[in-house]
């Protein structure tokens, strides 16, 4: 039977397979299948839609908390359901058997393929054979075409395609099902149909359109009203096109007019399908060129890094700051599509080094929102701007009130009240966009004014204890949420003197370099050069507690906690919770729920010797139970940091696998997105070891042994750095109009000059 879309498909290497269709797995599998553009999220259903698939369409940005209290991303009507009826019976999951199956996610050229044959309860078969996209191109694009063949006998087929706007949120808890949003007007089209629907809460418009297109032999036409009818002989094949636009009124210049719907259709009709899957694939093949990472060595290993990958790239967008990565990106409702930290620090380095511009829409988000970030300061008696723990469209914290543990119960959800160092990871992120990118205007307009904001909240946040002479930092939670109000955080203080430290530094800088923006700066959020003085006070006095054998304290009094050791990591390194503990009593305990000053040690990684990072890994190690996915892929870094590659590698496979595999049993609600950043952050900063190290690129390589050669490319000071590592040996290289530009580069712990346009390689011995 021939290939219909043998053209479109890249090699076998880039492909996610799944040959077997086990409705067990349906979820789990329509998050991995997703496809998206960063604007659009569509979960990856099969066409025909089972009766229990959970469909799921985003747009980036677009919440709404109609009968949830709290906002959450919109469900948005379903595009992709396809109802086929051959003699009477229903094509589908369920209603026919199949007798080969196979969905494949093209990871290079971002297309899902499936294959089917049906059978029906006459052992009549047909052959279903289908593509569809959510485009690169052209951001409110989606398209699929699908071919149907009668195999053993002539039939009648009835095809329908109604955009589902039956669809709602899943809900939480006891929520149930919620729809979000109304239906306002559904016409037909010249070669169409719109639709237009409104969100409950806000009213914002979302405007459909819709084009089928049905072809047989060279006859081809229009889909009109609900079904239309096909006659089809023995091995004669349909092709069935549908062309979807998605709108809405949040967009920037856009009319969203049924006018403009109908012209959008209009252009894609004409421009055909072919044309628009190539177009597609040409701009994810630009994406590649900017992020890829080859691995040579593992070629099993370099497919699962390039599914993180793809699905880091269909979340990312460019703008001008409406919206961010929400911790399950737009691949599922899992918390209800609310922003963390998880974007800020883990996903945020993969847009720096490799897509700026999208980095500095997620900073741009949170730019937007300050003033939010300044009310909620202000209420809690604190200066400056505090952000959210959780964030959706406005930048008001929307944490939910309780949640479900892990045995099931409920408990209360404390977090927005003491998880405070998202304020300081946000500076973080401004900081080492600033470094990579030296994108200056935006440090002008936006950067400087955040980091600012961001140091005021920590002066008023901390408190002076006189009789120790020292600043400290209670009632909070640190990234290991087990231990709730507790006092001086390692990681939370850590973070904070940092937000203090740039701030002060970067004062200096605006005011040495640019005196009119500091003196507008300066004058627009009344910053006084007391309060200047005051930070360069606090922060050295910040409280660090760290044992002259270099061991961190978590908190203060966190060694006389009861004190528990897992053992057998090697064999189970994702513990259970031993039986001995109960649940509620955890935090009575040392065991940690995740990376935590394990983490510090990561993100703050110049600021410690490898001496106190073997001590703090080892011991933080054997307490920590990673009941968050944010925490392998931060240990596999850490791991690679201290040379400890055994480990690194096993923590790396946890990460790489936790949505492949389904090691968190979640993956239904959606991605995991921080583990996705996190991930390449472990193969980057940890494998090929590139950090940025007091302000210099440092590369200094430990790959895996049965990685022979990985190469890659990085934005570095606006240039495309291409970087290629071994088990001995680093190249570098980079490109610029102007010969005579040079980068400063440290290689193997040595600092290096390198020209543009030519190849330079340090081996590690020469250097030893
Ligand atoms: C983790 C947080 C994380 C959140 C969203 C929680 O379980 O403890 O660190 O931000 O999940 O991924």
């Amino acid at each position: 039977m021939k290939d219909f879309f043998a053209k479109y498909k890249s090699d076998e290497s880039w492909w996610i397979r799944e040959k077997k269709w086990d409705k067990s797995m349906q979820s789990s599998r329509e998050s991995q299948f997703s496809l998206g553009n960063g604007y659009i999220g569509s979960r990856g259903i099969l066409e025909e839609v089972p009766y229990d698939a959970r469909a799921g369409t985003y747009i980036a940005g677009l919440y709404d908390k109609t009968g949830a209290q709290i906002p959450e991303l919109v469900n948005l009507p379903n595009p992709i359901n396809l109802k086929i009826i051959a003699n009477g019976e229903r094509l589908g999951a369920g209603t026919m058997d199949m007798l080969q199956y196979e969905r494949m996610l093209d990871l290079r050229h971002g297309l899902l393929f499936r294959r089917t044959i049906y059978q029906n309860s006459h052992k009549k078969r047909f052959d279903y054979q289908s593509l569809r996209f959510v485009s690169m191109r052209d951001k409110h694009l989606i398209a699929m075409q699908v071919y149907i063949t009668a195999l053993d006998e002539g039939v009648t087929l009835t095809v329908e395609s109604l955009l589902d706007l039956s669809v709602t949120n899943i809900g939480f808890l006891t929520e149930g099902n919620k729809k979000h949003f109304r239906i306002e007007d559904v016409t037909q089209l010249d070669k169409g149909e719109y639709v237009g629907v409104r969100t409950l809460e806000k009213d914002i418009l979302i405007a459909y359109g819709k084009s089928l297109i049905i072809e047989k032999n060279s006859s081809r036409r229009f889909a009109e009203g609900v079904a239309t009818y096909v006659k089809l002989k023995k091995n004669q094949a349909i092709c069935i096109t549908n062309i979807f636009s998605v709108f809405s009124s949040k967009d920037k210049n856009s009319s969203k007019t049924k006018a403009m719907i109908k012209g959008f259709l209009k252009k894609h009709i004409r421009l055909g399908f072919d044309r628009m899957v190539k177009e597609h694939i040409a701009s994810w093949g630009k994406l590649w060129g900017l992020s890829d990472i080859k691995i040579k060595g593992e070629p099993d290993v370099q497919k699962k890094l390039r599914f993180n990958i793809y699905h880091l790239l269909i979340c990312g967008k460019e703008g001008d700051g409406e919206s961010s990565i929400g911790a399950k990106t737009l691949t599922g409702e899992g918390y209800r599509g609310h922003i963390f930290w998880d974007a800020d620090i883990f996903i945020l380095p993969f847009f720096i080094y490799n897509i700026p511009k999208v980095a500095k829409n997620m900073l741009l988000y949170r730019y937007n929102r300050l003033d939010n970030a300044r009310k909620i300061a202000e209420s809690r008696g604190y200066n400056g701007a505090m952000f959210p723990w959780e964030s959706a469209d406005t930048g008001e914290e929307v944490t939910p009130a309780w949640a479900k543990n892990y045995d099931g119960t409920l408990i209360q959800i404390r977090t927005h009240e003491m998880e405070h160092h998202i304020t300081a990871d946000i500076a973080y992120g401004v900081y080492q966009y600033y470094v990579a990118t030296q994108d200056e205007r935006f440090m002008l307009s936006h950067g400087f004014e955040m980091i600012f904001e961001t140091a005021r909240f920590w002066a008023s946040r901390v408190e002076y204890n006189k009789l120790l002479d020292r600043y400290e930092i209670k009632h909070v939670i640190g990234p290991d949420e087990f231990h709730e109000d507790v006092d001086n955080n390692a990681y939370t203080n850590c973070m904070a003197r940092f937000n203090l430290l740039i701030g002060y530094g970067m004062y200096q800088k605006l005011k040495r370099l640019y005196p009119k923006e500091f003196t507008r700066l300066s004058k627009k959020i009344n910053l006084k050069p007391r309060e200047i003085k005051e930070w360069k006070n606090i922060f050295p006095k910040i409280v660090f507690n760290i044992k002259d054998n270099g061991l961190i304290e978590q908190f203060d009094g966190f060694f006389k906690r009861k004190k528990i050791e897992l053992r057998n990591l090697k064999k189970q390194p994702i513990p259970g919770i031993p039986k001995k503990v109960k649940l509620q009593d955890i935090g009575k305990t040392q065991l940690v729920k995740q990376a935590d000053v394990v983490m510090l040690l990561h993100i703050l990684s110049d600021n410690f010797d490898v001496k106190i990072k073997r001590k703090n890994f080892y011991y933080y190690l054997k307490r920590t139970l990673h009941k968050s996915s944010l925490s392998a892929a931060t240990h596999a870094a850490l791991a690679a940091d201290i040379n400890d590659l055994d480990t690194a590698y096993r923590y790396f496979s946890i990460a790489l696998n936790m949505d492949l595999n389904l090691l968190y049993g979640n993956t239904n609600d959606g991605m995991h997105a921080a583990s996705l950043g996190g991930v390449w952050q472990a193969v980057i900063s940890g494998f090929a070891g590139v950090k940025v190290l007091k302000g210099t690129l440092s590369i200094h390589p430990r790959l895996p042994e049965v990685w022979q050669e990985m190469s890659f490319c990085m934005k570095w000071g606006g240039y495309n750095l291409k970087v290629m590592v071994t088990g001995h040996s680093v190249s570098l290289s980079f490109s610029s109009k102007r010969k005579k530009d040079r980068l400063r580069i440290k290689v193997y712990g040595l600092l290096r000059r390198i020209e543009t346009n030519r190849l330079y390689t340090f081996s590690r011995r020469a250097t030893l």
